[in-house]
């Protein structure tokens, strides 16, 4: 039988604002305890992706009170050395994950991790909810005890986070599919717009932290996904291009800048990280240079202070009881963003 039932995403969906007597917004506090040792000042990890997270963005989401995750994409040797690197040139002790897989070497890759200095660990696959990943997140309990966060997905339902988090995951990376270089449900025909995704999950019994992961695009989304009940957010696209990147700056004959953003399932990085392509389910592009991420990031904190005080909370407890959704329409989305520039005078 089809039972298909409506699902939102970002787009489909506005915050009603609420009465506020919020009188500044230095008043809000937008930190997350995740749980595990990992606490955040500013709700937002980086993704485990090569051309995303290696030591140099790792020390500047933790100086702006986020995280990032070195990916796993790296011999175990050079991943240990980018997480004792984000050490030796951080002022403070950074908060720095470390991504492992469910197969082969991934107990060694963790104790690896752990050994440099890694605050936390992400058991990062395509698909989570899956008997690699209980046997994977056996595994890393008989050896990590309770007070180390192991974050782990992605799922997409909350069977899903259930089964992660009662086979040991502090948090659940939730969404399949939605992130900007993802083709898995074109691919494939799985998965579920990602505002539902965290609306579903959220609904959890388990003691678990939800984290909304991929297809986040300005602070608006980072608000909607935290008052439907995630953690935190993940993010690729939005730190894409910056000087914290892995890569190089390309230059047309324009003099316009770019860096190379890719999925960690597309063709290009499978064929650079195991010399081979399965089935490819991710783009390889480009982006405009942005410069230092800092901006990015003070940036996204005022839009998601201002996010908070529109629904008139405090903090994300607040945000999550207080807020309220309203389904708008294709005209109520163009309404939405800025329409000048289009205009026929
Ligand atoms: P954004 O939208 O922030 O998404 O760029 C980043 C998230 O996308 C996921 N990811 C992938 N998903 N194929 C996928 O279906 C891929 O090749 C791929 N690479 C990354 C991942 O969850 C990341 O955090």
């Amino acid at each position: 039988m089809i039972n298909a039932k409506s699902c939102s995403s970002y787009d489909d969906v506005l915050l009603l604002p609420k009465y506020s007597d919020i009188r500044s917004r230095s008043e809000i506090d937008i930190s997350s305890d995740l749980g595990g040792g990992l606490q955040l000042r500013l709700p937002i990890v980086a993704s485990p992706m090569d051309t995303i997270s290696e030591a140099p963005m790792a020390i500047q989401m933790s100086k702006y009170g986020g995280a990032a995750i070195i990916h796993r994409y790296v011999s175990i040797e050079r991943q240990a050395r980018m997480i004792r690197m984000a050490h030796d040139l951080a002022t403070d002790t950074p908060v720095v994950g470390a991504a492992i897989g469910v197969t082969e070497d991934y107990l060694k890759r963790a104790r690896s991790a752990f050994d440099a200095g890694a605050t936390f660990l992400c058991v990062d696959v395509a698909h989570g909810h899956h008997v690699l990943m209980k046997e994977a997140l056996a595994s890393l309990r008989k050896v990590f005890t309770a007070d180390v966060h192991i974050m782990a997905g992605n799922i997409a339902t909350i069977e899903g986070v259930n089964d992660l988090a009662d086979w040991g995951a502090t948090s659940v990376r939730c969404n399949i599919g939605g992130g900007s270089i993802c083709s898995t449900r074109i691919q494939t025909g799985h998965g579920m717009p990602g505002l539902q995704t965290i609306i579903d999950c959220a609904k959890t019994d388990r003691n678990v932290k939800i984290i909304a992961d991929g297809g986040i695009r300005n602070s608006g989304d980072i608000v909607k996904a935290l008052a439907a009940g995630a953690d935190a957010v993940m993010c690729g696209s939005l730190l894409a291009g910056t000087d914290e990147t892995p890569g190089k700056v390309m230059e047309d004959k324009d003099g316009n800048r770019w860096k190379v953003y890719r999925g960690m399932a597309s063709k290009e990085a499978q064929i650079s990280w195991r010399g081979r392509c399965a089935s490819h389910e991710g783009v390889s592009t480009t982006v405009p240079y942005r410069g230092a991420v800092k901006y990015i990031l003070e940036d996204l904190e005022r839009g998601i202070r201002s996010g908070f005080s529109y629904s008139g909370a405090r903090d994300l407890t607040e945000l999550s009881s207080k807020s309220e959704f309203v389904s708008q329409t294709n005209s109520g989305l163009s309404e939405s963003h800025t329409h000048i520039l289009g205009r026929k005078w």
